[in-house]
């Protein structure tokens, strides 16, 4: 499956013509390809105050977090700290920021290009401790072919 999901990834990256639509894709393909990913989505530093992320391509059921400001929640302390965040149960984490009752745990990974994160991926699963290792290392490779478009 990993290999199959990097080289599909591959794939719509290199074809991308629209930005946004193939990061919609490429949502989806995740979607499909890890188990108990229940919404996928994209948020990225707004260039006009990069002290903000702003939602990006997803799918899933429409969130009202449509800006999320730096350290805040588990978006903003991963944006803020460049590093992959685990949570596998939000409601155990301080300053989690619900988007739906359902959510039970998330995986956050920050996308950096030439040193600077530009953004993050953000999964979340309405299964406690949905993604582990594995599941990181995966999505740590697909975020630096992400790259490539942003
Ligand atoms: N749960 C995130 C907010 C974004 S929604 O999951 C789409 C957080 O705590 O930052």
């Amino acid at each position: 499956m990993r290999e199959e999901f990097l080289e599909e990834l591959r794939g719509l990256v290199s074809e991308a013509t629209d930005q946004e639509g193939a990061l919609r894709l490429v949502c989806q393909l995740i979607m499909e390809t890890i188990p108990n990913c229940d919404w996928v989505g994209f948020y990225f530093l707004d260039p006009d105050n990069e002290e903000e992320l702003v939602l990006g391509p997803y799918v899933g059921e429409p969130t009202e977090h449509e800006r999320i400001p730096l350290g805040s929640g588990i978006c903003g302390m991963a944006a803020e700290s460049g590093e992959t965040l685990m949570v596998d149960d939000v409601q155990a984490e301080p300053g989690y920021i619900a988007c739906s009752p359902d959510v039970k745990s998330e995986i956050v990974i920050p996308i950096s290009k030439d040193g600077q994160v530009l953004g993050e991926l953000d999964i979340d699963s309405h299964t406690l401790a949905a993604f582990g290792d594995e599941e990181r290392e995966l999505l740590e490779e697909a975020c630096e072919i992400i790259a490539e478009i942003l």
